[in-house]
């Protein structure tokens, strides 16, 4: 996993370019005004008469709060990656299968349980000359597939074309390396182009009616500010939504709100930057053996008070390091930060483990997820029929015998589900205000992938306002425990990339993360579950997974279980 620190040479927020884009014969012409937390306005020209204007309006953040943002923005700047020539060739841009990685010898001669994995990563093109310039967005994995061990490994970009990824050794026994070149650095231009030029990719629809009279009309964040709007903005939480208005009928006749579709804009050229099999989410060679052997730490130094693995000397001078948050060993995630991650196996143990709770997940379908994990995996927990859609819920569950509440509501826009009804778009940061709170109430939050074709404001935003609410909670209800799911890597096709990439999901992970350091709640590292797993990497991790993730929820509301 990539996490760059550094600051890129020209900075977005003094962003003023006029890009020329040729689609069939038309020039869009598109002009960015320099201050990107208002209102930001995307100019199209189309030929010199009619001009057409898209607002993303994010509204005006409190001058601490736009600190903040600018401060975030800064913190994931991506290494600058070079824009792209009018004529690009795919012969010129990074090739996984013309790059390779090496394993870096230690200094010791042999590992040992505790110490760093360096791993040299040289990425080429296709014609096998080497890159000079970075970019290139990597995951690595180490793992072991008879102990069923993983962990994500960190990756540091050097700017020249070579990477380095660094392990943590948790386990004896052999460890295997794994690089994979998710987009070449020319795909992370054309994503980063994306966001700038076609924040309004996915659109939106919403159905109006009045009696025998309906209409349907886009909706969004960003839309065509010279038309009529009807303003949806949420009077509580200023997070803006707006349609278009319905001709004849009031802004107060939405009745559904519903995922449009996708309208995008490439160059073939730019296509062939995300071809599954040749640069997307492909694995890169080793130049010479891919695993090491992992000794037993007992052989060389063994010390009762060593706090394991950190303690080690030298660990801690190095400058690259990884700190991965936990690991798989026998198929069971092991948590890093001092959670014991219990196994909850059987229906007593979950049931007993949530007795007289409270649990309310709100957020996206990866959060809907662990509503159905549990629905299925209690008989005793009934679903309450609220006749809503298995799509967007919202769902409700109830153990009598245990006095078991279980809920999920979906976030509020830009929710990408089939239909919603509009009163059943609610934002997290208004329903935390409405929960009670206490030591019996399990707050748990997933919200990211909706978010990945807006501006990062947009999440931000968002983020802020749910940081806020949580705040409010656990000041008035200081024993409720709020528990918040991170992003996670996924399958990725042409469409998937263009709507959903994992670089997208990755910059909002590290914004999610930043935003909650402060704030008492416990994270499910759902990015380094998946990406340590042998599984393939799906929006909706499968069974294994969500298994491990439902373990470390129920050991954070049940810290002191044993005997399972
Ligand atoms: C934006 O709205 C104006 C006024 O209705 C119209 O002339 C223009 O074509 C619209 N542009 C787009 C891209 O829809
Ligand atoms: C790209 O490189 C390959 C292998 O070096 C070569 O066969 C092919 O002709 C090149 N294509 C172009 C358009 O240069
Ligand atoms: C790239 O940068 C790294 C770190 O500064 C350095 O060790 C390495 O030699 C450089 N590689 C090339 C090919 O310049
Ligand atoms: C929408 O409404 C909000 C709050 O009522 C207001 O602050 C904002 O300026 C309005 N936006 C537009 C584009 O009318
Ligand atoms: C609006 O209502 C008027 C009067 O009933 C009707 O003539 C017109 O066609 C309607 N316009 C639309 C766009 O439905
Ligand atoms: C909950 O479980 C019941 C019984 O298996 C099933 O019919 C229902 O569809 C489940 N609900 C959800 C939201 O998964
Ligand atoms: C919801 O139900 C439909 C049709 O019954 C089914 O195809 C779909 O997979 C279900 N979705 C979920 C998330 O369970």
């Amino acid at each position: 996993m990539m996490r760059p620190r550094a600051r890129r040479a020209i900075c977005c927020l003094k962003f003023r370019v006029i890009y020329l884009l040729l689609t069939l014969n038309v020039i869009i012409l598109l002009l960015y005004g320099d201050n990107y937390l208002r209102t930001r306005e995307v100019t199209k020209v189309k030929s010199t008469t009619s001009i057409a204007k898209t607002s993303c309006s994010f509204h005006s953040l409190s001058p601490k709060e736009a600190q903040v943002a600018n401060f975030l923005k800064h913190s994931i700047a991506w290494p600058e990656t070079l824009s792209l020539p009018p004529h690009l060739f795919l012969n010129d841009t990074s090739d996984p299968a013309q790059s390779t990685f090496t394993i870096l010898p230690h200094e010791r001669g042999s590992w040992f349980i505790g110490d760093q994995l360096e791993v040299l990563i040289k990425v080429s093109d296709f014609y096998g000359r080497p890159k000079t310039s970075g970019g290139d967005f990597l995951l690595a994995r180490l793992h072991n597939p008879t102990l069923n061990a993983g962990v994500a490994g960190r990756v540091f970009d050097h700017r020249n074309g070579s990477y380095t990824a660094v392990f943590s050794l948790l386990w004896e026994g052999s460890a295997h390396v794994e690089v994979t070149l998710v987009h070449p650095s020319e795909g992370i231009t054309v994503l980063e182009k994306l966001t700038r030029e076609q924040p309004d990719r996915i659109y939106f629809r919403s159905f109006f009616r009045l009696g025998s009279v309906y209409k349907i009309t886009n909706c969004n964040i960003c839309l065509n500010s010279s038309r009529r709007l009807c303003n949806y903005t949420d009077p509580s939480t200023g997070e803006p939504w707006f349609c278009y208005k319905p001709k004849n009928l009031s802004c107060d006749a939405r009745i559904t709100h519903a995922k449009g579709g996708l309208r995008v804009y490439l160059r073939p050229m730019e296509e062939k930057l995300f071809q599954s099999g040749v640069n997307l989410k492909v694995s890169i060679p080793a130049s010479g053996p891919a695993h090491i052997q992992v000794l037993s730490q007992y052989d060389y130094f063994y010390r009762s008070d060593f706090n394991f693995p950190w303690d080690f000397p030298g660990v801690t001078k190095k400058t690259m390091q990884s700190s991965p948050s936990g690991y798989y060993y026998q198929g069971a995630w092991r948590s890093l930060d001092g959670t014991t991650v219990h196994q909850f196996n059987t229906i007593t143990a979950i049931s007993q483990c949530l007795k007289n709770k409270a649990v309310h997940l709100y957020g996206d379908s990866t959060i809907r997820q662990w509503f159905e994990y549990l629905n299925q995996s209690l008989p005793d927990l009934k679903e309450f029929d609220l006749h809503s859609s298995n799509q967007t819920g919202p769902f409700l569950a109830l153990d009598y015998a245990n006095n078991i509440l279980l809920t999920f509501r979906s976030h509020g826009p830009p929710i990408r589900f089939r239909v919603i009804p509009v009163s059943h778009l609610h934002y997290i940061a208004n329903e935390l205000d409405r929960v009670v709170g206490g030591a019996n109430t399990v707050v748990v939050i997933g919200i990211w992938s909706h978010f990945s074709t807006f501006p990062i404001e947009v999440y931000i935003r968002r983020l802020l306002n749910i940081r806020k609410a949580v705040v409010r909670l656990l000041s008035r209800s200081p024993d409720t425990l709020v528990i918040i799911r991170t992003a996670n890597p996924k399958a990725l096709t042409l469409y998937e990339t263009l709507t959903n990439s994992d670089w997208f999901s990755l910059q909002r992970d590290e914004v999610l993360r930043a935003i909650f350091k402060r704030v008492r709640v416990k994270l499910v590292d759902a990015w380094e579950m998946s990406v340590a797993h042998h599984l393939p990497h799906s929006l909706h991790p499968q069974p294994p997974i969500v298994k491990n993730m439902i373990d470390v929820v129920l050991s954070y509301i049940c810290p002191k279980t044993e005997n399972l």
